[in-house]
């Protein structure tokens, strides 16, 4: 079990063996939609809405990006690692939260896994925040 976080609060939220590698999905937890999502192995949490103009970005496109390319080449990459906004289109890296074109972030949740189970831990009382 990892370490323990002061002022969260553990919420069991899927089996381990609901989440493959390269799945997602939605859980509701606490009153909030959290996207679960399983990339290449590595476990992310995912409040559920867009910090461009709030859309539910879970609901998105899991793909790949245009990697830097020299003039008049064209190349595509980190397939799996990118989570496109289903309203505009921006693209976050779905390890570290960061959006590819803008300064803002998705909000990520920190996560355990112990036994077959997947925890999200959320400080309570605090919507959409973590
Ligand atoms: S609301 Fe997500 S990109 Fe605009």
């Amino acid at each position: 079990m990892g370490r323990k976080l002061q002022g969260y609060r553990r919420w069991p939220a899927l089996k381990v063996a609901d989440l493959p590698p390269d799945t997602h999905q939605i859980v509701e937890i606490d009153g909030r939609s959290i996207g679960l999502f399983n990339v290449k192995g590595n476990y992310r949490a995912v409040l559920n809405v867009c910090p461009h103009e709030l859309a539910p970005v879970c609901r998105g496109y899991v793909r790949g990006t245009t990697l830097d390319s020299p003039p008049g080449e064209f190349r595509w990459g980190r397939e799996g690692e990118i989570l496109a906004c289903p309203w505009h289109q921006w693209e976050f890296d779905l390890l570290t939260g960061a959006c590819l074109v803008d300064k803002r972030r998705l909000r990520l949740f920190p996560i355990e896994i112990e036994d077959d189970t997947i925890y999200v831990l959320l400080r309570p009382g605090r919507q959409g925040g973590s």
